[in-house]
């Protein structure tokens, strides 16, 4: 490896930075640390090649850089791309960044040629680019394993149709409801947080790559070259806001805290239901774990974890916002922080559908604890309402009349159904044999009979319609 930069590593000579010629003396040492981010940059090291191997084919194609300048440079970012896949790459916290690391990297390899790659464009654009690459692929990961979950929450809902289960308000025994119909209500805010992803995904897919420093290049670039090199669907518009914004990186926390705000209400809902006090489904052994101390505890630990990590993702939305709200066009060093809470919140997001994923086809609804719990509480009471309603009662008088009737119930300590004709009878005339039909809770289920109601055949409809969206992915 021998070349005409070989001093590149060293600290004590200034101008062994790829910037020093303007200094004198060297960066202090704690300083260096201080402002070096390759300890977390070198996530990017992949993309930061992509990068520069479109920059330096566009170059060539351009003119600025020989066809066979071309050749070096990309045969030379492969290599350190071989590398780093490898492990092997010798990230350097004196070289700053993965941008300077694979730079000085690349003239290692390949001598004088690898100083020209850095023509037309400056890191400022080049770190953006990378982040939008890098993002890119996180996103496209994101959306698969979401759509993995509501495949599965799907399926589930559909075998659960006609599941019944308490519907709650207030975490009261509300009205009975199906378990596949709540499986569906989780599906929808999934539903909409993967169309937040995909329009998101939509300004993160915009190329900055040519912005250069701040102001452009005097190059004869194309920039509509590498933004189609790279996949991107068009070069960004703007210069100085392309270097400097990272509101795509902002709206992504944005969708991943809110993703990760229903997956937590979905956590609560599953360590209610496997409670001893509720008991409503099973969570297989494999994503529990036991207590050291009490040996009877198999606790939830997954949809705990999920439920707590949504606080660290909703700090990360606030450090991006925060992080911006103050800088003065174009860049500034500041941006250098917008990695590490973005990589989190991606990673974080990742790990927790990947668990619920696994999870979803994998609980058991315990249908005759649901049941019996449906039954409990007067769930039906609205129903004897609507039947009042049905036999000329105004709904205002029917509320008082059931009201009446379910204090009764609650002196005798039985549900309304357990009540006798006579005894429901000392509160209204209008009731009827019939009154016992829409008493149970079958009938109350299958009365909500219209789009997005919980009978069972609306569910099975909806599950229609939604693995006909899925399908459209
Ligand atoms: N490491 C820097 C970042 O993450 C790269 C861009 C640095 N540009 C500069 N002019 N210092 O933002």
């Amino acid at each position: 490896m021998s070349n005409d930069n070989s001093s590149a590593n060293s600290a004590q000579n200034p101008a062994a930075k790829l910037w020093g010629g303007r200094f004198s003396e060297a960066t202090d040492a704690f300083v260096e640390r201080f402002t070096a981010s390759v300890m977390f940059d070198q996530r990017m090291g992949l993309e930061d090649i992509q990068g520069s191997l479109a920059h330096a084919q566009m170059l060539s194609e351009v003119g600025v850089l020989t066809a066979d300048e071309f050749q070096q440079i990309a045969g030379g970012l492969n290599a350190i791309a071989e590398e780093i896949k490898a492990g092997e790459f010798p990230w350097s916290v004196e070289l700053e960044d993965v941008h300077m690391n694979i730079e000085s990297r690349l003239t290692q390899r390949i001598g004088a040629t690898g100083k020209k790659l850095h023509t037309g464009r400056s890191r400022n654009d080049q770190v953006a680019t990378d982040i939008r690459l890098w993002l890119r692929n996180r996103i496209d990961q994101i959306a698969s394993e979401l759509t993995r979950l509501q495949t599965g929450l799907v399926d589930l809902a559909e075998q659960n149709a006609d599941t019944i289960m308490p519907g709650f308000t207030h975490l009261q025994s509300a009205q009975p409801v199906t378990f596949g119909h709540h499986l569906l209500a989780w599906n929808e805010m999934l539903t909409r947080d993967y169309e937040r992803l995909m329009d998101c995904r939509k300004r993160v897919n915009r190329s900055p790559l040519g912005a250069a420093a701040l102001a452009g290049t005097s190059y004869p670039i194309n920039r509509a070259r590498t933004a189609e090199l790279l996949g991107f669907d068009a070069p960004t518009e703007n210069s100085l806001d392309s270097v400097s914004d990272r509101d795509f990186a902002i709206e992504f926390c944005a969708f991943s805290a809110l993703l990760m705000t229903h997956l937590s209400r979905a956590s609560e809902e599953l360590v209610l239901w496997t409670s001893s006090q509720f008991d409503f489904i099973d969570l297989p052994d494999r994503f529990c774990t036991g207590s050291s101390i009490m040996p009877q505890k198999k606790n939830p630990d997954v949809p705990e974890l999920v439920r707590g990590k949504t606080g660290r993702v909703n700090g990360h939305l606030i450090a991006l916002l925060t992080l911006m709200k103050s800088q003065p066009l174009a860049y500034n060093k500041d941006n250098q922080e917008d990695k590490e809470p973005l990589f989190d919140a991606a990673d974080t997001v990742l790990d927790c559908l990947r668990a619920f994923a696994d999870m979803a086809p994998a609980l058991k609804p315990k249908k005759e604890n649901m049941y019996a719990a449906a039954g409990k509480g007067f769930s039906t009471a609205t129903d004897l309402a609507d039947y009042l309603v049905r036999k000329g009662v105004a709904f205002r008088d029917a509320h008082e009349i059931v009201g009446h009737s379910v204090a009764f119930a609650i002196e005798q300590n039985c549900d309304l159904a357990e009540l006798s004709l006579a005894q429901l009878q000392q509160f209204s005339s209008a009731i009827g044999e019939d009154v016992f039909d829409v008493l149970t809770l079958e009938g109350s289920v299958a009365a909500r009979d219209h789009i997005g109601g919980t009978a069972p055949n609306q569910v099975r409809a909806a599950c229609a319609r939604a693995r006909k969206l899925l399908g459209a992915r």
